[in-house]
């Protein structure tokens, strides 16, 4: 009998075979217990299967499952939209909705240059924005994302991002270095009339866990301001809570005209989307966008149960505070360990940065750790460009005994693989 095998193309970072989650919980065929600090890469904002998704998602199965909607319109996406309203910025009151981040991000591109009728964008070094074409284009986080399917989109420049562990300077000096940067790829490169967009991330994600900081985003907003230039931020990974602000860009007073949402929108179905001002929407070529599966039904009522949950859990205030539990846990473990040279991030988002003796970023060490810990049942990522941070990003809903047990996991991995 024929059979057919997974394709090479997917590498998966741990060896679990999943079979159920319930919360913060995943279990594998054998029914053994694992913390995920995954959360599918930051997707199941809410945990795995909490009831009221659950209930949601199943009453709209047995009701309406696709209704196509650039062919007809259904009440789980009209509802969805007026509730966006009550947490999206001030001033983005049109939405519109698609399947994964990367297509967000390619429709937030689309409408950058349909409203500014320039052609450029500048992304930030070291970020992360999707794997379709257009969005690996504007991805710089590893070239993984990029290579051997060159040629890529045209019109994409990339200034730095004010990254202090990178570069090895005061976040001061990274700032002011970004920032010049910035200007000078504005005077010699990418002039003003051509640049449709900046697009960033608050908080590198794939990058390494590297959050931005108030005086950056105030010297894009200036630029913005200054020559017409659209600000959009991409808010798939740092959204819905994530940072322990409800978005990420909050932590820099980022004032954006276009924001990117995904992931944690609804708790683990498809969904993504783009806000923008009626003004600038008013700009897009009606039609221009769209798609066959955009805005599911099921998924909209994942995602207006997800709105519900995070609002009465205050999961975006358990984010602020079992954040700053488990930073402090985990800085208390690089302090007895070199290899760990820094802790950061904002909220549930939270990076571990290793470096060898001589400095440089140790990717080895980190997956080896990564790994020890899966083993021992909690489940992790790396990031950053050479794999060399570990990050934990687990559901909002997680709690105090979840962060100690975590964090008492992390660091007898950490014990088992590094010598002091
Ligand atoms: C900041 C950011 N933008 C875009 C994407 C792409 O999203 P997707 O994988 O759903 O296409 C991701 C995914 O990790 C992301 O973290």
């Amino acid at each position: 009998m024929a059979s057919a095998q997974l394709s090479e193309i997917l590498k998966q970072a741990t060896g679990v075979l999943a079979a159920r989650g319930e919360g913060v919980l995943l279990f594998d065929e054998d029914d053994r217990r694992y913390l995920d600090f995954t959360a599918g890469i930051g997707v199941t904002s809410t945990g795995h299967c909490h009831p009221r998704v659950v209930e949601a998602a199943q009453r709209q199965v047995g009701t309406l499952i696709h209704a196509q909607y650039t062919t007809v319109m259904h009440r789980p996406l009209l509802t969805l939209v007026e509730r966006m309203g009550e947490v999206l910025p001030e001033g983005l009151d049109r939405v519109f909705f698609a399947n994964s981040g990367s297509e967000a991000v390619e429709a937030a591109l689309r409408l950058s240059r349909q409203a500014t009728g320039r052609p450029n964008m500048i992304a930030f070094h070291g970020g992360f924005h999707g794997r379709t074409v257009a969005a690996a284009s504007l991805t710089t986080s590893g070239t993984k994302f990029r290579s051997g399917f060159a040629p890529l989109m045209a019109g994409v420049h990339v200034a730095p991002f004010p990254d202090p562990t990178h570069y090895g300077w005061p976040v001061e000096q990274a700032t002011d270095f970004a920032l010049a940067q910035l200007d000078y790829l504005l005077q010699t490169m990418s002039s003003p009339a051509d640049t449709a967009a900046f697009l960033v991330e608050p908080v590198l994600g794939e990058g390494g866990y590297v959050p931005g900081n108030e005086r950056f985003f105030a010297g894009l907003r200036e630029r913005a301001d200054k020559y017409g230039i659209l600000l959009v931020v991409d808010e798939v990974q740092t959204g819905f809570g994530r940072t322990g602000k409800f978005w990420g860009g909050e932590h820099f007073g980022a004032k954006p005209e276009i924001l990117i949402t995904a992931k944690g929108l609804a708790s683990g179905f498809p969904l993504s989307g783009i806000a923008a001002s009626s003004e600038l929407m008013a700009k897009a070529w009606p039609g221009s966008q769209g798609g066959t599966y955009g805005a599911n039904a099921v998924a909209c009522a994942a995602a207006l149960a997800t709105l519900d949950v995070i609002r009465d859990e205050n999961l975006v205030e358990n984010s602020a505070q079992r954040g700053a539990q488990l930073k402090e846990a985990l800085q208390l473990v690089a302090d007895k360990h070199d290899a760990i040279t820094d802790v950061r991030g904002l909220g549930l988002m939270i990076g571990n940065e290793f470096r060898d003796a001589d400095g440089k970023p140790d990717g080895a060490t980190a997956t080896a750790v990564q790994q020890e810990a899966a083993k021992r049942g909690l489940l992790l990522l790396t990031c950053g460009a050479w794999g060399q941070v570990v990050r934990f990003i687990p559901a909002l809903v997680v709690t105090s005994e979840q962060v100690d047990e975590a964090a008492a996991i992390w660091a007898d991995a950490v014990n088992a693989v590094v010598a002091r």
